[in-house]
């Protein structure tokens, strides 16, 4: 199957580790012009110098003025957008009762999760218009559906993210462009790792999934491949989702 993606202008936020970095590799290497936003300014930096050609962008996803400037710098230097992933993310309080979760906290999850992903879609969305193939894939979780207890701000910032992917699929549905979500469950990658406190996901009993995984699911809903995909979620769990709780 041919993705169609060589000399695609991406944008991608969370490039500089795990899931995010793994689609600026896997777009770059299906041909694809990469710009790659995070906030970690060293570590984009590494990234740039493995993948020549790419635009490295430092900024905070949860600052509008940066963001701003960061999108439309990166749609300068590649001539225009016609794919934005939205996967910088953050975990925030794990394990935390209820009752203590900071405010600071909660509101963290939500400005990183949630406004993040809004922002670049606003502020991509000028460059997007002017594209005939524009595509949008947001990063939810299969904590979007089901919930892993002490997780309540990330939970609900996953909920947040699949209904902003109907909601931003119905209103720019005019314009053409086209958003969808992949909904992944664990993925073995630094932030996942640092919750779990674990160096390694071998022998853990349990199904866990690459970043590479995910940056294959990614492309496929970026490209014109899934052309009549739209407004809905891609679930990567192993079936989790699909089990019965019938005792059979
Ligand atoms: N790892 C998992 O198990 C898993 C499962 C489902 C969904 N996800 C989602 O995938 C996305 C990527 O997660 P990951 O596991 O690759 O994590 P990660 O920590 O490896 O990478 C996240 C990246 O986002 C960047 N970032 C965080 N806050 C930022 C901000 N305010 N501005 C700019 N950049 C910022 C970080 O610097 C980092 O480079 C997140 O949205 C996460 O919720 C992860």
């Amino acid at each position: 199957m041919h993705l169609d993606l060589t000399g695609v202008p991406v944008i991608i936020t969370g490039a500089a580790s795990g899931i995010g970095r793994a689609c600026a590799v896997a777009f770059v290497a299906e041909g694809a012009m990469v710009a790659a936003i995070d906030r970690d300014a060293a570590a984009l930096a590494g990234l740039a110098a493995e993948l020549p050609g790419l635009v490295a962008v430092p900024a905070d996803v949860t600052d509008e003025t940066a963001m701003a400037a960061a999108v439309a710098h990166a749609a300068g230097e590649l001539g225009g957008l016609a794919v934005a992933i939205a996967c910088a993310g953050t975990s925030g309080p794990f394990g935390t009762a209820v009752d203590e979760i900071s405010l600071a906290d909660w509101n963290r999850v939500l400005a990183v999760n949630v406004t993040g992903q809004f922002l670049l879609v606003k502020h991509a969305l000028p460059y997007l218009r002017r594209s005939s193939a524009a595509s949008i894939v947001l990063m939810g979780s299969d904590s979007g559906f089901v919930a892993a207890p002490g997780m309540l701000p990330y939970n609900a910032s996953k909920g947040a993210v699949v209904q902003l992917t109907r909601a931003l699929s119905v209103d720019l549905a005019a314009d053409g462009i086209r958003v969808t979500c992949v909904c992944p469950s664990i993925v073995d990658t630094p932030m996942a790792r640092a919750d779990l406190g674990l160096d390694s996901f071998a022998g853990v009993g349990y199904p866990v999934q690459s970043a590479e995984d995910v940056a294959r699911s990614v492309l496929f809903l970026a490209s014109p491949a899934t052309r009549t995909v739209n407004g809905t979620t891609l679930v990567s769990d192993f079936g989790y989702l699909a089990r019965s709780s019938f005792p059979a």
